[in-house]
């Protein structure tokens, strides 16, 4: 595909920040945006709207069309049942959150956050004055797992809300059917409610499906915010829009009590890119997860065949490796080692919560060519390194 052509040089003509933040010597595998060029009906529609000087203010969220697009597109995706009456649109997913934070919850509440875990979670948390109810994912021998027992005793009478983040960031874990029913029972009988972030949902790698964790039951909808966008499957970050799907009345109403204005305006790019996206770009992100499914697996094997010190469970979703480096003697840390000693920019660890100690992100949403820079350079970097005995 056409990502196999691009260059560095074309890529750090780019505004945006991944390409932006470090130095020109240095190649940025951190902030999640993925390297390809957008899918062609969305380009389309953007420049539509620009040469048509149609930049003024937008039809009303409901007048879009979009709630009818995306109900229909995860009815078809997702097998999951939904009337668009039911769809909301805020400007992205870390506002949602925010928004259902303050809506479902008090100062000093707790909120069940799985971490390591997409660092906004934690800030959201802290900033909104909420508590902090962590329930770590053990990495098991087929992967991470959750501790449904300490998930138990970590919660009590003030905590209010699990905060899901499924496909979850940053272990590329695609929670299953039996996994979702173990939460959801958790939520139910601690009178939860749940707001479930899954915006990777379209990024999920065969034999892995997804699982909206609101499609489980009536009961379940009923407490559950479903957060998801178009922004990281068809790399549109930058044009900001998000779906929030209410389960239930009670829900949608403590959230519509916050000003609608606090949410902002919608954009009109972001409308014209977000339907072209969900409507007609679907055999763009066929290619693409074919792509970054080859990345992955890439990727895997690099890691057993250089790297056999290094913990490393294959993504079931997202384009996010996530690699435990404490065995190797990295100063000051794997984050900063890499940066300085392979010129590879990787996901600080301790930004996702403490779990992430010795911990890197390793975005491979790029050129296979660019890839094997990243990781090449990374084994130079590694070559003089001794393994950690302690
Ligand atoms: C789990 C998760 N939630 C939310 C976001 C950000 O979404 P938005 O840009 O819509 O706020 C990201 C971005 O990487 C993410 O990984």
């Amino acid at each position: 595909m056409a990502i196999d052509e691009l260059t560095i040089e074309q890529l750090r003509l780019r505004a945006g920040e991944k390409w932006t933040h470090y130095a020109a010597d240095v190649l940025p595998a951190w902030v999640a945006d993925m390297d390809f060029e957008i899918a062609p009906p969305i380009r389309a529609a953007l420049e539509q709207r620009i040469s048509n000087s149609d930049c003024g203010y937008p039809v009303s969220p409901m007048d879009t069309g979009l709630p009818e697009i995306f109900s229909a597109r995860v009815r078809q995706r997702f097998n999951w049942d939904i009337s668009p009456s039911q769809v909301d649109l805020f400007n992205d997913v870390v506002q949602a959150i925010y928004f259902g934070l303050q809506a479902l919850s008090g100062e000093g509440d707790g909120v069940v956050i799985q971490t390591p875990i997409y660092p906004p979670f934690i800030g959201a948390t802290e900033s909104t004055l909420r508590r902090l109810v962590l329930c770590p994912l053990g990495a098991g021998p087929q992967g991470y797992e959750i501790d449904f027992d300490q998930m138990r005793s970590a919660i009590d009478s003030s905590t209010r809300i699990l905060l899901l983040c499924n496909p979850h960031n940053p272990t590329g874990r695609c929670f299953s059917r039996s996994e979702l029913e173990g939460l959801a029972e958790i939520a139910l009988t601690n009178d939860l409610s749940i707001i479930s972030d899954e915006i990777h949902a379209d990024l999920v790698y065969s034999p892995s499906s997804h699982i909206p964790i609101a499609s489980l039951s009536p009961e379940v909808a009923e407490r559950t915010v479903t957060l998801m966008s178009a922004s990281k499957a068809f790399n549109i970050a930058g044009i900001c829009m998000a779906f929030a799907v209410f389960g239930g009345d009670a829900v949608r109403k403590k959230v519509d009590q916050i000003p609608r204005h606090l949410r902002g305006g919608l954009s009109a790019l972001s409308v014209a890119g977000v339907t072209a996206a969900l409507s007609e770009s679907q055999p763009w992100l066929d290619e693409v997860l074919d792509y970054l499914q080859g990345n992955r697996d890439y990727l895997t094997q690099h890691a057993r065949d250089k790297w056999p010190e290094v913990g490393y469970h294959p993504p079931e979703a997202t384009y996010l490796g996530w690699f435990d480096f404490r065995a190797f003697d990295l100063s000051p840390n794997p984050y900063a080692f890499f940066l300085e000693q392979a010129k590879v920019a990787l996901g600080h660890g301790t930004r996702f919560g403490d779990p992430g100690r010795g911990f890197v992100r390793l975005n491979f949403a790029t050129s296979r060519a660019i890839l094997e820079q990243i990781t090449n350079r990374m084994d130079s970097a590694l070559e003089h390194v001794s393994v950690n005995t302690a």
